[in-house]
């Protein structure tokens, strides 16, 4: 480790302990140059890959839980008293779908397989399908679902860290639109 000190004049004074430098790994650079089938993913993603895939196919089945549960809710709450409401589900469902788009091709980019099996999606997704009729229970229930989307993807992207920026980017935009439909959500609850 290189420790670089400042006496009180501030003139500058380095000390050199051993050898971590800001310097790029050469072999990996090379081993890059290899291994083309491997698409976007180099040697720079280490072990961390596939953990990587696994938590975005976790956030996968939870965005297209929230898309059905959303879609149920726009059909449902049509012809209620609120049909503003009932459009914004629409829109919420068509930006979650977007979400599970997003994460799908992240998956792929880095040589996994994005999980659309409908018959385990409930049990994967960290938030739940709803079948409420009632307009405040459905607004309720994705208020819910969206506080756990928030913190599920607030978990991931400390998880990620600087492991992989371009995943860590995507589920960054993600969060700040669960955040937004939560805001809604939150101003069409009555106490
Ligand atoms: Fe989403
Ligand atoms: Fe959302």
């Amino acid at each position: 480790m290189s420790i670089t000190t400042f006496d009180t004049s501030g003139s500058r004074e380095a000390t050199a302990v051993g050898s971590s430098r800001l310097e790029l790994d050469t072999a990996a650079l090379e081993a890059a140059k290899r291994s083309l089938e491997k698409g976007a993913v180099t040697p720079s993603y280490g072990p961390w890959r596939e953990d990587i895939i696994k938590l975005l196919n976790g956030a996968l089945a939870t965005e297209i839980v929230c898309t059905l549960r959303y879609k149920r809710h726009y059909f449902t709450a049509k012809g209620l008293a609120s049909p503003k409401i009932a459009e914004e589900f629409l829109v919420h469902a068509n930006e979650e779908t977007a979400h599970g788009d997003m994460l799908a091709e992240r998956i792929v980019q880095l040589g996994g397989e994005p999980d659309f099996a409908p018959t385990t999606l409930t049990s994967r997704s960290h938030a739940d399908y709803d079948e409420s009729l009632d307009l405040q229970a459905m607004i309720r229930a994705n208020l819910i679902a969206e506080r756990v989307a928030i913190e599920a993807y607030g978990q991931m992207i400390k998880l990620i860290g600087d492991k992989d920026s371009t995943t860590r980017r995507i589920l960054e935009s993600i969060l700040a639109q669960e955040q937004e439909h939560a805001d809604e959500l939150s101003d069409w609850l009555t106490p």
